[in-house]
């Protein structure tokens, strides 16, 4: 994870680092650091335990001039979270500096082969050992900053995005990535990196997103020039960027994680444009249309994801299953990486991810890929890694989503997945034509719909409250609503610290009934649908043993009204449609108990947004 930022040109660079950096904190905020080169030649190093604004304070009273630097903000992987281990990293003569977002897993190899030749460490880094990498080649080999960078990374395996700088060479700047985002934003006479779009939008429009194996350098007065690290000359392809600074701020809501929750309707909306049509009859997906015969001639479907994406996925088992009758395995990218699976050429296999980057879905699509399955992503990151790498995809066009619970980007992605489930059984002719005109007209009214659940914030907000003695939670719902169950116990457990399970509800009677007591709270997915009323004896039953009862129920229930103890309502939907509506109390319900017990909603502890290590 971590993320890094990069400036060169006439301005000062410390303000625009630091605020890439504060851009960037949702990829980890254990530390905090920058590299400048002043006016006078001197490569500066601070770096400060904890956030960027401990960094900040630490910087307030050092010199911070110059117009070239990299800073780094920290998800810990190799050595504590400390400030020895925090980046940049200074070679053994500080002639260097460098920061690393990756991991490189023969750190321990080239560390030894360094203490051999004299260098000596400061911290437990990997890091450190690729800085010092660098510095040997260059005086061992003579040859400049670039080439060195070049001859270290082959020596490299793991995963990178790095920059370096070298206080001899003051006008330069040296960049590479494999496995790690790394994007250059080109200004006027000045250059920007960072890990993604958001440090540099503020300034340019137009940005170049690096490959694997790319090395990238940036000198005042010349093009941006790639090579690869076997120095094979690359063709920089400029693209511009569709992100507005707006999208990256709180716009008046006190967590970006709220602002996420409330922007549903409208990114419901983007989602569905141009791909439901005006009169709500139709839906054209250019990435199943364009690739329509290996849908419809797939033996399986395989869905690779991590976390709420894995969530969304299984959502999507129920729906393509239902509707194009092909059969679904869900699969967590970190599993089915390494469990050597069985994959065959007409498979098709659907890699979900909001970031784009996460390492095991990239590493999971890449197996697949090389067994010839056909690849289709749903990502939110436009121009990230796993749609590169893809055969085809649909971006969910959520915006950047920033809290590090996934909120937006779930229900985009149920929206997009059932678009696919949708398209793909029309076209097979396995679902009638009444059938997917009545789901298609709903989707389109599910934005209303969720403003109307929206509406019952306050009401929850209230009784929240009431919760934050738990230190445990259940979660229960059947059928499309199981995930919804398991999605709203990752969203507690993550953002709140309290310890939640989300259950199949029939299954809670084979164990978790052992559980319930009045100190439980029990939060029941019961709206009107097939199991419906299975689900309300499953209710009966936690009462009947004293369980506190939340229940997201459809409006107008009488049954589960009377017997739960705080009920929230929502609209009547298909029952293929029903998460896109049941899953928002249950962020609402996550958000507020974490504010109450005074937790970081939008950073929690040991989490980090993008997840770009194993
Ligand atoms: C969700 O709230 C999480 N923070 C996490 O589970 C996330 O969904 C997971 O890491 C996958 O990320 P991706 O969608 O960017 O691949």
């Amino acid at each position: 994870m971590c993320g890094i930022v990069g400036y060169i040109g006439k301005r000062k660079a410390y303000p625009i680092l630091i605020k890439g950096l504060h851009r960037l904190e949702y990829r980890g905020y254990d530390s905090a650091g920058v590299a400048l080169i002043n006016e006078a030649g001197q490569l500066n190093v601070y770096k400060a335990k904890g956030k960027v604004a401990e960094l900040e304070a630490f910087c307030a009273e050092k010199d911070t001039n110059g117009c070239i630097g990299i800073a780094h903000t920290r998800w810990a992987t190799h050595g504590e979270p400390n400030t020895v281990n925090a980046h940049p990293h200074y070679s053994e003569s500080e002639r260097l500096a460098i920061i690393h977002n990756g991991i490189i897993e023969n750190y321990a190899v080239l560390k030894a082969g360094l203490m051999e030749q004299g260098y000596t460490f400061k911290s437990d880094t990997d890091t450190e050992v690729l800085v010092q990498l660098i510095e040997y080649t260059q005086i061992d080999r003579h040859v400049d900053l670039k080439t060195a960078v070049q001859l270290a990374l082959q020596q490299v395996i793991g995963a990178y995005a790095i920059a370096v700088l070298d206080k001899e060479h003051p006008d330069t700047l040296i960049a590479a990535r494999k496995g790690s985002p790394l994007v250059v934003g080109i200004g006027e006479d000045e250059y920007f990196l960072a890990s993604d779009a958001t440090p540099i939008v503020e300034y340019t429009d137009k940005v170049i997103y690096i490959d694997d194996e790319e090395v990238v350098s940036l000198r005042l007065g010349e093009e941006v020039d790639i090579t690869t690290i076997g120095n094979v000359q690359k063709t920089p392809e400029i693209k511009r960027l569709e992100l507005s600074l707006s999208q990256l701020e709180k716009g008046g809501y006190p967590h970006f994680m709220l602002k996420e929750i409330f922007e549903q309707p409208r990114t419901l909306t983007d989602s569905m444009r141009g791909r439901v049509n005006v009169r709500q009859d139709n839906i054209a997906l250019s990435g199943f249309i364009d690739n329509k015969d290996r849908f419809l001639n797939a033996k399986r479907i395989i869905i690779t994801a991590c976390g709420t994406s894995w969530h969304a996925g299984l959502i999507a088992m129920y729906a393509i299953e239902e509707f194009a009758q092909i059969p679904v395995e869900v699969e967590y990218s970190s599993e089915f990486r390494y469990r050597k699976p069985v994959i065959n050429k007409d498979d098709v296999v659907i890699a979900i991810s909001q970031s784009g980057e996460t390492a095991d879905t990239l590493a999971a699509i890449q197996l697949a890929k090389s067994k010839g399955a056909f690849i289709f992503s749903i990502c939110n990151v436009v121009g990230a890694s796993i749609p590169r790498v893809s055969d085809s995809g649909c971006y969910t066009h959520v915006g950047p989503e920033i809290g590090v619970a996934s909120t937006k980007a779930f229900t985009a992605q149920v929206t997009a997945l059932t678009m696919l489930a949708l398209c793909i059984g029309r076209e097979k002719g396995t679902m009638s034509q009444e059938q997917y005109l009545r789901i298609v007209r709903e989707l389109g009214q599910i934005p209303d719909k969720i403003e109307r659940v929206l509406g019952q914030n306050k009401r929850i907000a209230d009784f929240a409250k009431t919760f934050t003695y738990a230190q445990n939670f259940i979660y229960l719902g059947r059928g499309y609503n199981f995930p919804v169950a398991m999605e709203g116990a990752l969203k507690l457990k993550e953002i709140s610290y309290i310890h939640a399970e989300g259950y199949p509800a029939a299954e809670m009677k084979h164990g978790p009934i052992a559980l319930i007591s009045q100190e439980m709270p029990v939060v029941v997915v019961a709206p009107h649908c097939g199991t419906y009323e299975k689900v309300v004896s499953n209710i009966q039953e936690i009462k009947a043993r004293k369980g506190r009862v939340i229940a997201v129920v459809t409006e107008g229930d009488e049954l589960v009204s009377k017997i739960a103890d705080y009920i929230i309502e929502v609209p009547v939907t298909e029952e293929c449609l029903t998460p896109l509506l049941t899953v928002i109390p249950l962020q609402l319900l996550a958000y507020h108990i974490a504010v109450v017990k005074g937790c970081d909603v939008d950073q929690p502890r040991n989490l980090a947004k993008s997840v770009t290590v194993e």
